[in-house]
């Protein structure tokens, strides 16, 4: 029986029950309505509506409801209730009887909702705090493994200069880090309990809302009913700090499946993390990767959702907004897994050093070593530019790399070339004038990874 009865002379159809019903989505806030509900329980006993002993049979049957119900989503979906609230409600009154019939006094499922919500929210970021700070050990264990080993760094996907590898996780560990701090902050933001907002205008009850809010495990009270039982900013930030952390893996995840290439062959995916092809035997193809770059679209397609959903509501609580649920849910369900199967690859990933050092000996890496060194030598650096791109396409043309060039063609375009540019232009030589904060020479990054371990 709905929630709501005694205004209707007519029942809902089938198809307005399947259309309206949310408990196939929000049976996953069960344990938050309990929590919300003795909490509640408490609020209004305080205020005379419950006697001491009507709160503590009320309190105790919402805590074996608990219990018997547990994780089962398939026996609460089985009720056939309209939403969670009303399901946790029905239950209770199987209970305990007419009592149960008293708890929602004062209580809106408007306010119900919101507080349910921010309290799954604040429970799953803590899982999903706990999974970022994984991957990014991971990623450390990585660097650490393979802090010195070398490998081409990349502009346009052109070879640009060698950096090492442990430069590379660190590069990943800086974007995972401020996802972090990114979700940290939206934590901080929806920490405030709408419970006591009612239905939109603020319970009629005198309850401490404070108290309430604490004994919840908030930071305190939402300040304006309205606002309270309509805001849904915590959805659009978890959905924006979600958006952007798949940003961060999903290029991450491009990254390793080209290394991981025939073509570049700079790492080795690990068998646990990787799947064959029906037909073509020799495949092992990046499965874990590719579903990671491709769960990223639908994440940006739920924070577009609920921004689209929000956007132009009038004041306060809109049906329109049980729709926040669905995209949330399967958000920071795709988010968390992607970032447990992240660390899991790069967990088995091998480099392959001797490819990926071969790889960045070629394509002219070494350039900017060269024109350095003419400025070096006193000439300026625009002119120098000039005179090693000339280079290079002599050195193309004899398919040579620079270190290979007779010093008597060097100096044909650069009289100030002695023989001791050569020990400039080898990768070692490239790597250690990287000596500066933030850059990819090996004894900086072994620091950066103190600092990180430190952390
Ligand atoms: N299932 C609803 C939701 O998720 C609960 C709030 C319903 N409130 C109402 N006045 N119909 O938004």
């Amino acid at each position: 029986m709905a929630l709501w009865g005694g205004r209707f002379q007519g029942p809902s159809s089938a198809l307005f029950q399947l259309f309206n019903d949310s408990l196939p989505v929000d049976y996953r806030l069960f344990q938050q309505d309990v929590e919300g509900s003795i909490a509640w329980a408490d609020a209004i006993a305080s205020v005379g509506i419950l006697s001491a002993d009507e709160c503590q049979r009320l309190k105790q049957a919402l805590n074996e409801l608990l219990t018997e119900v547990g994780e089962d989503g398939n026996a609460i979906i089985a009720s056939g209730a309209e939403d969670i609230h009303s399901f946790v409600e029905q239950r209770l009154i199987a209970k305990v009887g007419d009592l149960g019939k008293k708890l929602h006094t004062g209580r809106s499922r408007n306010d119900q909702v919101a507080t349910d919500l921010k309290l799954w929210c604040k429970a799953t970021v803590a899982e999903l705090q706990h999974k970022l700070h994984a991957l990014v050990g991971a990623l450390l264990a990585l660097c650490e493994r393979e802090l010195d080993a070398v490998m081409p760094g990349y502009t346009h996907l052109q070879r640009a200069q060698p950096v090492t590898f442990g430069h590379w996780c660190l590069a990943y560990v800086e974007m995972f880090e401020r996802d972090l701090s990114r979700l940290n902050d939206a934590l901080k933001r929806l920490d405030t309990c709408p419970l006591g907002s009612g239905a939109l205008a603020g319970t009629a009850y005198a309850i401490d809302r404070q108290k309430l809010a604490l004994s919840l495990g908030f930071n305190g009270p939402t300040l304006n009913s309205l606002d309270a039982v309509s805001d849904r900013d915590h959805v659009v930030e978890l959905c924006s700090a979600a958006s952007l952390s798949m940003l961060h893996l999903s290029r991450m995840a491009e990254d390793l499946i080209f290394f991981n290439s025939g073509e570049a062959a700079f790492i080795e995916l690990a068998d646990n993390v990787t799947s064959g092809s029906s037909l073509m035997p020799q495949k092992k193809n990046p499965d874990a990767l590719e579903l990671i770059r491709g769960k990223t679209g639908r994440v940006y397609g739920n924070l577009m959702g609920i921004l689209t959903t929000m956007k132009a509501l009038p004041l306060a609580y809109n049906k329109d907004m049980q729709e926040d649920k669905e995209g949330l849910f399967d958000t920071l369900d795709s988010w968390g897994i992607c970032l447990d199967m992240a660390a899991l690859v790069l967990e088995g990933l091998k480099v392959n050093r001797g490819n990926a050092l071969t790889a960045a000996q070629q394509g002219y890496a070494n350039a900017t070593e060269l024109a350095d060194y003419l400025v070096a030598k006193g000439m300026p650096f625009r002119e120098a530019h000039h005179v090693v791109g000339e280079l290079v396409v002599k050195a193309i043309g004899l398919g040579l790399p620079l270190e290979q060039l007779p010093l008597e063609l060097l100096q044909q375009s650069a009289s100030v070339i002695q023989d001791d540019v050569f020990p400039h232009l080898s990768i070692e030589a490239c790597l250690g004038k990287r000596d500066v904060l933030g850059g990819t020479a090996i004894n900086r990054v072994q620091a950066a990874l103190k600092v990180k371990q430190g952390d």
